[in-house]
Parts: structure tokens; C-alpha cells; sequence
């Protein structure tokens, strides 16, 4: 089933909050930094999808204004407490430095989001995306905090997805296909766009910090994978899992954004010698992660 009715009426609600609070939002996508390489197509703001531990990234912000989800109707709340729910609409700083006659590249943050193990469906799980797009969005980041299948991946490390398996069970493109938002039959042949992946890579290295990359397995949860599950994902070929994203990726791409995803492996899963990886220790792995993840984001940013 799919949802377009509640997705357009929280893009309205969303755009009238936004620009009740701000005069800035009332000409958002428009101005941008001409010495950091800007173009037309970079004039739409920047979609950021923060998971598990990663909230904090969306605090330090100019003009920063966030509307919770309980305002938006029909939004979906998530019921985990490490999820913050709102959208925060501000602009990270550009890469000419801290010049306030430079405005910055307009971002949207989806913090914090609801999954399929909370009873969402895929539509409700897939909302957030459609918002954004709704709201000018061309470019998603999404982030997320995954277990490492792969052995020589530490945990604290970052990820940069290269692809992904959806071993959720769900598409969110069940059910008659919506035509304003994209095909019948979504190519996938590349969900993670080649030129972010490598502004990812380069980005890093210029900063000394270690980028893994590797393929994301999305399972729905909630309980975590048994040794013998864990064996045979890292046996199809999967590098990290989570409970999140692969839809998200799904509806991104059928709307045609271009889409960034980036793990905080904030645990190691291996068969032979698995340990219980409590929720406490996911948050606080990936929320020192995140650090490294929120300056290498920062730094992308003014690129795009
Ligand atoms: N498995 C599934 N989801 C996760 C994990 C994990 O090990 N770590 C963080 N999210």
C-alpha cells in the first residue's frame, strides 16, 4: 500500500513549519557559495539520515530549526529511545571557511528513524525519504549503525556501503507502482552513487582517516543474529549487517536520488567467537564513531 496522500500532506506541514520559523528557509535553496564550486544543481539542500548514537550531528547547525514529528501528521514517531524524532533544517559551514556572508549548503536531517521491528511498514519506514524528495532532496546521505561480519573490520570503524542485500522480507514499492515518484521496475544495478562513494574515499584519506568498504545486509530484527545466521550472511558475501536502510535505499533510488550510505560499525559479529552485543554498547560505539563520521560528512558537504 502505499501512502502518497500522508506523504504529501507532511511535506506541506513540514515546509509551513519551516518557514514559520525561519526567514532564512523562505529562500533556502537558492544561495550558495560560488568559491566552493557551486552550481544550479547544488541549490537543493543535502538529505541526512542520522541512525542509532548518531542524533548529535545535527546539533551544531547555523540557522538551525527542527520540527519534531509529532507535527507532522501521520509522520511515523520511532519508539526507540536512541532515536530523536524530528527534522532539523539548517546549513553545515562551507569549505571557504567561517565567513557569515557565506551562506552554507542548506541540509534536512531526518533525526532518528522508525523501523520495520517496531511494527512500521515499509511505507511508514520509507517516509522520511519521500518527504525529502518532496522537499527538494536529490542528494541522501543515510547512515546507520551496523555489526561487522567482516573479520578484519574493528569496531568504532566506518563503512562506506558499496551495495546492499535486503533480507528484510519487504519492498516499499509493493503494491500499485505511484508514478510521480518513479518506475514500475527501479534499476539496482547501482543503489550507492559511484561519485559520492569516491568524494567519500578521497575526503577521508585527506583527512587520515580510515574508510572501510564493503556490502550492508538488512535483516528486519529485532533480535540479533544467531552464530549460524551470521555464518551464512558473511558466506553471501556481506560485510556488515543492520536492521535499517535497505528499504530507504530502495525508495531513495526509485525516486531517483543519489544516495550515500555510510555504516558505524559499532560491533564485531564473528561466528566463532560471538559475544552479546547489548544496545548500551551499540549506542556508545557508534555515538564515538559518529564523531569521525559527523567531521567526515561536514567536510563532504561543501563538495557536493
Ligand atoms: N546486528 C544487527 N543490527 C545491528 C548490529 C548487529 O550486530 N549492530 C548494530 N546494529
Amino acid at each position: 500500500m502505499q501512502n502518497s496522500q500522508e506523504v504529501q500532506s507532511a511535506t506541506a506541514a513540514l515546509r509551513a513549519a519551516l518557514e514559520a520559523a525561519s526567514g532564512a528557509f523562505s529562500q533556502p535553496f537558492g544561495a550558495h557559495c560560488i568559491s566552493c564550486g557551486s552550481t544550479e544543481k547544488n541549490a537543493s539542500p543535502i538529505g541526512l539520515i542520522l541512525g542509532t548514537g548518531l542524533s548529535g550531528l545535527a546539533d551544531r547547525l547555523a540557522e538551525r530549526v527542527a520540527v519534531p514529528y509529532a507535527d507532522l501528521p501521520g509522520f511515523p514517531a520511532s519508539s526507540v529511545d536512541s532515536h530523536v524524532g524530528a527534522f532539523v533544517w539548517g546549513r553545515f559551514p562551507t569549505a571557504c571557511g567561517e565567513d557569515d556572508d557565506v551562506p552554507g549548503r542548506p541540509v534536512l536531517i531526518q533525526q532518528g528513524r522508525c523501523h520495520l521491528y517496531e511494527g512500521r511498514t515499509p511505507a511508514e519506514v520509507c517516509m522520511g525519504v519521500r518527504v525529502m524528495a518532496g522537499m527538494g532532496v536529490k542528494t541522501l546521505i543515510i547512515t546507520n549503525a551496523a555489526g561487522a561480519l567482516n573479520p578484519t573490520f574493528d569496531a568504532g570503524s566506518i563503512m562506506c556501503m558499496t551495495d546492499f542485500i535486503n533480507h528484510t522480507g519487504h519492498s516499499p514499492l509493493v503494491g500499485c507502482n505511484c508514478d510521480q515518484w518513479g518506475q514500475r521496475f527501479p534499476d539496482m544495478s547501482m543503489p550507492f552513487d559511484a561519485e559520492l562513494r569516491a568524494l567519500a574515499m578521497e575526503t577521508s584519506a585527506k583527512m587520515g582517516l580510515r574508510l572501510e568498504r564493503g556490502v550492508y545486509i538488512g535483516v528486519r530484527g529485532p533480535e540479533m543474529e544467531t552464530p549460524a545466521e551470521t555464518r551464512m550472511y558473511r558466506q553471501w558475501g556481506a560485510d556488515a549487517v543492520g536492521m535499517s536502510t535497505v528499504l530507504e535505499v530502495i525508495a531513495a533510488r526509485h525516486m531517483g536520488m543519489r544516495v550515500l550510505g555510510l555504516s558505524c560499525l559499532s560491533n564485531k559479529n564473528l561466528p566463532d567467537c560471538m559475544t552479546p552485543a547489548p544496545l548500551e554498547e551499540i549506542i556508545l560505539v557508534a555515538a564515538q564513531a559518529g564523531k569521525n563520521l559527523g567531521r567526515l560528512i561536514r567536510a563532504m558537504v561543501t563538495k557536493l
